[in-house]
């Protein structure tokens, strides 16, 4: 199928990395012109670099963090700069902080809201007018299975509803948008192997016990099964599909891309003998 992503201009956050950088590497795999984006530089380079090897359009990173208004203005101007449009917008950053209610720290409530929604809404606006002068444009979000169910054990009170935000925002703004003929769609991974997601996760349910070369380990053994778990390239192609003029009548929607395994991370391991 021809996605018809030649020639368009993508942009990307958290793209140095997992679900993001596996989008970036499947929009340069069509020929669109991609712009990445993350903090780490060095990360963020690298993954310039490789993509660059085999690109038919142009590939850029510039540094920004999300969380930050002024770097979202730079990022915008950015990608005026270089090629005066973005057809395509991926509000791929995010992450969560799973731990009991009691314990969940006001800086961690707030990060939450800024990383996760506040960011896909901050930087949807400033895109925003470049596509509605271009004619159009598709944007999609990217938020994750907490947006919908308890991720339990250890409780997603202060992630859960930050990435519910994310769905009703979704479908709010493909109402407001859709006269503009701009498109926007959400993507809701379950639980998708990715790095340094998952040393995150290695780290909090291992605790005191964590060790690098055992959590490497049983990593290996997790991605060697498959099964249960997504990966990164797997939610990518969604993505793609979804800002591709193929997904044309699909507008407002939030596609759960967990293969139907509703089980989290830690349920997981526990049914599969690893923890
Ligand atoms: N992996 C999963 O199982 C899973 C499940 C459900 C939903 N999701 C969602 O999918 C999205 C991507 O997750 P992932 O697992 O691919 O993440 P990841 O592997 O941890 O990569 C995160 C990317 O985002 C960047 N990033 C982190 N904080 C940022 C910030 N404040 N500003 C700009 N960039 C930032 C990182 O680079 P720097 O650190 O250098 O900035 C990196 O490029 C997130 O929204 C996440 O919530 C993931």
């Amino acid at each position: 199928m021809d996605l018809q992503l030649g020639g368009k201009v993508a942009l990307i956050t958290g793209a140095s990395k997992g679900i993001g950088l596996a989008a970036a590497r499947a929009f340069a795999a069509e020929g669109a012109h991609v712009i990445l984006s993350a903090r780490g530089e060095e990360a963020l380079e690298d993954a310039v670099q490789t993509l660059r090897r085999d690109a038919e359009g142009q590939i850029h990173g510039l540094a920004a963090d999300v969380t930050r208004p002024a770097d979202l203005d730079a990022l915008t101007a950015f990608a005026h700069d270089h090629f005066g449009r973005v057809d395509v917008l991926v509000n791929n950053a995010g992450t969560g902080t799973y731990k009991p209610f009691l314990e969940v720290e006001d800086a961690e409530l707030e990060y939450g809201m800024a990383i996760n929604f506040f960011a896909q809404f901050r930087l949807s606006q400033r895109v925003v007018p470049m596509m509605i002068e271009a004619g159009g444009g598709a944007i999609v979000n990217v938020a994750g299975r907490t947006a919908l169910q308890t991720a339990n054990p250890p409780g997603s009170t202060c992630t859960g509803p930050a990435k519910a935000a994310e769905l009703r925002f979704t479908a709010d703004l493909a109402d407001e948008l859709r006269p503009h003929g701009i498109r926007v769609n959400c993507v809701v991974p379950g639980v998708v192997v990715t790095p340094d997601r998952f040393e995150k996760w290695e780290r909090e349910t291992d605790g005191s016990a964590y060790d690098e070369a055992s959590a490497l380990t049983r990593r290996q053994r997790i991605v060697a099964r498959h099964g249960p778990w997504g990966s990164a390239e797997e939610v990518a192609d969604t993505i793609l599909y979804l800002a591709s003029p193929r997904a044309i009548y699909v507008n407002g929607a939030s596609l759960l891309v967990d293969g139907a395994n509703k089980r989290s991370y830690t349920r997981l391991l526990r049914e599969q003998g690893m923890n």
